[in-house]
């Protein structure tokens, strides 16, 4: 028990954000990324409404993913805010990630577990994949930037009104290594009552 608590302890603090840029380019293989979503399906889920769904993008789909993306950016932004910088952005984002995970919650049939709780639902099964990836020496990074919470966004992933895509994750490797930091005490964050 106290070991396992120290090896999971271990991995959770030493997780930590990698920018897609930072990422070297070496490829994961598809089986390691297939135990991650394994780990993702054992998240918590209120009514086995199971909402989390995943969609894996590799080798050249990275590449029209973020062609996509870049191009979802321009269409659906007013030329006067519209900054090629970005578009850019985008475009190469995932050039030296290995894989490309966009997450979704798909809203069940069960109206008596709210959205909250379906997101939270994901965002745990996410939680499973970032701390799988830390174990196996793999960076990763979620992100809700550019044309993540679009409307558009939902429409190039055939997605329904009522499903919400949580973010991409960034999976690969890194030559990198930064530490963590919070700005908030814990004891700020933690009402003790007896
Ligand atoms: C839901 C969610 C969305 C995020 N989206 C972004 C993002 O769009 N861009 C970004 O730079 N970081 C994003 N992050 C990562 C945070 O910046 C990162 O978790 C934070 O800086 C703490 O660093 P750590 O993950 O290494 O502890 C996101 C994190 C979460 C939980």
């Amino acid at each position: 028990m106290d070991n396992s608590f120290s090896i999971i302890a271990g991995v959770i603090k030493h997780r930590r954000s990698t920018k897609p840029a930072q990422m070297n380019g070496k490829l994961i293989p598809d089986a390691q990324v297939q135990k991650l979503l394994e780990l993702a399906d054992w998240a918590p889920t209120h009514g086995n409404t199971e909402p989390w769904r995943f969609f894996v993008y590799s080798g050249n789909a990275i590449k029209t993913f973020c062609a996509q993306h870049a191009e979802l950016y321009k269409k659906n932004t007013d030329p006067e805010k519209y900054l090629q910088a970005n578009y850019d952005k985008f475009l190469h984002n995932g050039d030296t990630a290995s894989h490309v995970i966009m997450t979704v919650m798909q809203r069940g049939a069960l109206p008596k577990v709210p959205v909250m709780e379906e997101e939270a639902a994901v965002s745990s099964a996410i939680q499973n994949i970032l701390l799988g990836a830390t174990a196996l020496g793999i960076a990763s990074f979620w992100s809700t930037g550019g044309m993540v919470h679009h409307y558009s966004m939902k429409e190039l992933l055939h997605l329904r009104n009522e499903d919400v895509v949580m973010g991409m994750i960034y999976l690969g490797y890194t030559d990198t290594d930064h530490k963590g930091r919070r700005v908030i005490p814990l004891a700020d964050k933690i009402k003790w009552s007896k």
